[in-house]
């Protein structure tokens, strides 16, 4: 094997200015313009929640609508937390908006990796890439895909998470004083489009003359995987009650798993099955349970479906108040993903077997 002795920096760097991707809140690197702080960040929050083209939608769809920082620090609570539903992991939203705010109040954001990492929601990874994109600090940027990229160029057989901090340590010395943001990056797009998790494209890497990995035949198997542990199954109910035209939602508690966002009324979500109705009456049950991911379990969430008579709207159904929302209106209503496929379950369901008669009056019989 020809060994390298060009820096790896060098090297990658010139790869990057010939194929680095196009996205939107990158800054190409012919351009020599300082990137936007807020655009960095931004894009960097989305992309820890899902992939490079959803999280450039959702991007355009900000930026569009809060171009700056200062613009994203005034919108109301609801909207932003709205704008946001589908991306998932509403945590997240909230310390969007905290951190906004708390930026647009002392006029910018900070400069340095320590001052950024203080800003609420903003982790060790975010804080580096933003110091590095944004503010041209040597940082060691290091996602799941510079970490594969580290991995094999270092033959490091340590599966996640502990790779993680073997792999900044690893690239701390390889990261330039100049562009290295742009290092960053070229990193990133190397892992998205040629160190890929599975057939590796070798071939043409910029770097394969320096991998370990490589030279020993192994880089498609690292990063080492880590035995998975099996997430807990919860479950839950959700109720679809019916008046008129208008479904009952409500919103969730502001604080724990899609704190604040709108929902389905129901019951909580427990290991052991929870199948409670809030009221007696003719319930209809979907056939199909609603299947989500969180991160920490995964959740079936069965959907109960009752249409009210005699005009009712209740106000609160088990401690939880309702809004009523025209049925029209609710794929537009800011539904987060797992309520949203719910509202799609109970739609082919109605389109296969709809509502016989309007059937139940819950001021009269309380379960
Ligand atoms: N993934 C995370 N951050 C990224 C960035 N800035 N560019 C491309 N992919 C990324």
């Amino acid at each position: 094997m020809q060994v390298e002795t060009e820096p790896l920096a060098a090297r990658l760097l010139a790869w990057y200015d010939g194929h680095a991707r196009v996205l939107p809140w990158r800054v190409p690197p012919a351009a020599q313009v300082p990137a936007d702080p807020y655009r960095v960040w931004l894009a960097e929050v989305m992309l820890q929640q899902t992939t490079v083209s959803a999280a450039a939608t959702y991007f355009e769809a900000f930026t569009r609508r809060w171009p700056t920082v200062a613009a994203l620090a005034g919108a109301a609570d609801d909207e932003v937390m709205a704008a946001w539903a589908g991306l998932g992991y509403y945590a997240r939203a909230r310390n969007l908006l905290a951190t906004a705010r708390r930026v647009a109040a002392r006029g910018g954001f900070p400069q340095t990796v320590g001052e950024l990492r203080r800003l609420p929601g903003v982790g060790p990874y975010t804080a580096a890439a933003v110091a590095a994109i944004a503010f041209g600090i040597p940082a060691a940027v290091v996602d799941t895909n510079v970490m594969r990229v580290v991995a094999r160029l270092s033959g490091d057989p340590t599966p996640p998470p502990a790779l993680r901090g073997r792999a900044e340590a690893w690239l701390r010395p390889h990261v330039p004083w100049l562009r290295p943001g742009d290092f960053a990056q070229a990193l990133m797009d190397l892992g998205a489009t040629i160190c890929t998790p599975k057939r590796p494209a070798c071939i043409a890497c910029p770097l394969a003359g320096r991998c370990v990995a490589r030279a020993r035949g192994q880089a498609g198997d690292l990063p080492a995987r880590r035995r998975a542990r099996p997430r807990p199954l919860r479950r839950g109910m959700a109720w679809w009650i019916e008046a008129g035209d208008e479904v009952a939602l409500t919103r969730r508690a502001p604080r724990g798993l899609l704190g604040g966002l709108l929902a389905l009324p129901g019951t909580d979500w427990a290991e052991t099955p929870c199948r409670r109705l809030p009221f007696a009456g003719e319930w209809e049950h979907c056939p199909t349970p609603v299947r989500h991911g969180f991160t920490h379990f995964a959740l079936e969430l069965e959907v109960a479906l009752t249409r009210l008579a005699g005009g009712a709207r209740p106000r609160q159904l088990c401690g939880q108040e309702l809004i009523w929302v025209p049925r029209q209106e609710i794929g537009d209503a800011g539904l987060p993903t797992l309520y949203a496929r719910a509202v799609e379950v109970v739609t082919c369901w109605q389109a296969a077997a709809p509502f016989a008669e309007p059937a139940v009056d819950p001021s009269r019989k309380e379960a």
